[in-house]
């Protein structure tokens, strides 16, 4: 597994188009509210809308895509509607896991799939491993996902990797590894749909430095016109990692992509 250096211990690369976008896909319900549908009806055309934006981002040359299917929090929501995103989840892999596949796109998962029933985590197990040496994309699912979580059960993996640790010893290093999303470099743009400003739970950890981009449209207007919209913002963004703007004149910036 690729170790990935954290943005706090070094400063990462920068380029124009981001090798890593998160996104909080927002809004599915008020869209379906909007013309008088149920809910659930959001739920299935906001896949439609993932659908586009995964092959634009692979299109583009993003390497690493994370979409916010589930948080841990999503539970305290009508059964009918957990029961409806469960269904929705598991027909969806079942259908697109080969064209994945033949689009050079790697499934992952990240979230406390235990709670999940057997046929979805068998099959998130086997569209993983169908899709492991696909090297074009690497799109990760957050489901049933907590930033909270994560940090909790890398601290408790860390704990047990190495025993009789010091409190003083406790180190990025020895952590990061045991995170959810340690194949990854951290996120460089997360976008949230749907108009709230807020980080619910997502990625916690990997956002120190992120770029955070909000906007007002529903998730399943999401096209790829509002992706570009998303990543010319991100363009246009200066990365100082803490450092002073006279600091960066001086560092050329990587070749665009
Ligand atoms: C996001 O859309 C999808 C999930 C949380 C599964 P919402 O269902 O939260 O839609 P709104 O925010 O109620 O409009
Ligand atoms: C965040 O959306 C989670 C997902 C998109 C899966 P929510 O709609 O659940 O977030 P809150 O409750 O508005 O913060
Ligand atoms: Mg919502």
């Amino acid at each position: 597994m690729t170790q990935h250096t954290s943005s706090t211990l070094v400063i990462p690369e920068v380029q124009a188009i981001p090798r890593h976008v998160a996104i909080i896909m927002d809004g599915n319900g008020r869209w379906a509210s909007n013309r008088f549908m149920p809910r659930v009806a959001g739920h299935t055309e906001g896949l439609a809308a993932l659908r586009k934006i995964v092959q634009e981002c692979r299109r583009l040359g993003v390497e690493y895509l994370t979409v916010f299917a589930f948080s841990s929090e999503n539970w305290r929501r009508p059964p009918e509607e957990v029961g409806f995103l469960m269904k929705l989840f598991l027909k969806s892999l079942k259908s697109e896991v080969a064209r994945l596949a033949e689009n050079d796109i790697a499934f992952r998962l990240i979230g406390d799939l235990s709670r999940f029933d057997d046929a979805i985590q068998q099959m998130v197990k086997f569209s993983e491993e169908k899709t492991a040496d696909c090297k074009g994309l690497t799109m990760t699912v957050a489901a049933n996902y907590g930033g909270r979580w994560d940090i909790l059960q890398a601290m408790r993996k860390c704990l047990i990797a190495n025993p009789g640790l010091q409190a003083e010893q406790v180190s990025e290093e020895l952590l990061q590894p045991h995170l959810s999303m340690a194949y990854a470099p951290e996120p460089d743009l997360f976008i949230r749909t749907g108009g709230e400003q807020r980080v619910s739970n997502f990625l916690l950890w990997q956002l120190a430095y992120t770029e955070l981009y909000f906007t007002d449209t529903l998730w399943p207007h999401f096209d790829e016109a509002e992706l570009h919209k998303a990543f010319d913002w991100f363009s246009q963004r200066e990365r100082r990692f803490g450092r002073t703007s006279a600091q960066l004149e001086s560092v050329p910036m990587s070749d665009a992509v």
